[in-house]
């Protein structure tokens, strides 16, 4: 069963892309672990750092998008999920010289008016149910279909919450949360945090021991300044903080364009490839401690469908 992480935050530009593909690099180079990267962002971020932009046209066109996934399935039934994938995507080899197995459900510019789509759809054909939920719980389902397939499925969420960064928050067995140590971020992740846990104040939110919740608040482009270290303390009072600390740095901004000539993962990182080792030594080491939270989702959302 894949292990499937959420990377989250309203907010836009704190590195979500950024550490969805560093995750997907590492597990799948360092770790051997199959990987399947889920771009459910409308920007196309990730797809386009994985694949490159000609790349990622070409899977436009072939029909290979997260939209197209969505539409076909709600559509046609027997759709098949492997179809929309692009294989041995990303600019990296291992050392080895053999790629890993890193592949894409590529992103789509349409996938925020895809959704408002598949609600009209679902309106006309039942009436009297919470559509929200309904269209929710679907889109969780078909973004859960990958189990047995993959060992790991990242899925880069878009800024904000849609129906499916809500679907996607609510299948993560966990959710990663990347905020910049500033005052402005706060307020973003107590938002992400009574979502990811499915309460609805910081009251209740307090009422779950930090062990026991399913996100991790993970700082980047820290720059060391005194004013970012006691920014983070404050962020670890009220919620789980990741150990690691993603710095600022070139390497890491770099690693944002795709390469034609597959590298190895230290040559694409370069001055950033520890905070690489370091944000993978932390997630994998905490892989197993994970219960998979999603299964018992998916078996709600299956009963409450067919109820
Ligand atoms: N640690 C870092 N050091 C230097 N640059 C970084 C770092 N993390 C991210 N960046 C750069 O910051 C920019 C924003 O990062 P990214 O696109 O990953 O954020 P995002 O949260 O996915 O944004 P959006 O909300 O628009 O999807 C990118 O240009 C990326 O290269
Ligand atoms: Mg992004």
């Amino acid at each position: 069963m894949a292990l499937y992480l959420a990377v989250a935050n309203r907010k836009g530009g704190v590195g979500k892309s950024t550490v969805s593909v560093m995750l997907a690099h590492s597990l799948s180079t360092w770790g051997a672990k199959r990987v399947l990267v889920v771009d459910i962002d409308s920007q196309c971020n990730a797809s386009i750092i994985l694949l490159g932009g000609r790349g990622w046209r070409e899977a436009r066109d072939a029909r290979k998008t997260i939209s197209d996934y969505f539409v076909d399935c709600f559509r046609t039934p027997h759709t098949v999920p492997e179809t929309y994938l692009v294989k041995e995507s990303g600019d990296i080899v291992g050392a080895s010289g053999r790629r890993p197995v890193l592949d894409l459900l590529p992103g789509s510019l349409l996938i925020d008016e895809v959704q408002g789509d598949l609600f009209l759809d679902l309106a006309g054909g039942s009436a009297g149910k919470n559509l929200i939920i309904d269209l929710s719980r679907r889109l969780g389902l078909l973004l859960r279909r990958w189990d047995s397939a993959y060992d790991v499925v990242i899925m880069d969420c878009a800024p904000g919450l849609s129906f499916v960064t809500h679907a996607a928050i609510a299948i993560a067995d966990r959710v990663i949360v990347p905020f910049r140590p500033d005052y402005v971020s706060l307020m973003a992740i107590d938002r992400i945090s009574l979502v990811a846990e499915g309460v609805t104040n910081l009251d209740e939110l307090s009422a779950i021991p930090l062990s026991r919740r399913r996100y991790l608040c993970l700082p980047n482009f820290v720059r060391g300044r005194g004013a970012e270290r006691l920014l983070i303390e404050e962020v670890g009072l009220t919620h789980p903080l990741a150990d690691v600390q993603l710095a600022h740095r070139d390497g890491i901004a770099n690693a944002f364009d795709w390469s034609s000539e597959p590298r190895t993962i230290e040559a694409k990182y370069g001055d950033g490839v520890a905070d690489v080792r370091r944000l993978y030594e932390e997630i994998s080491g905490s892989m197993s401690k994970v219960t998979p939270h999603a299964r018992d989702y998916a078996r709600d959302s299956h009963r409450a469908l067919s109820a």
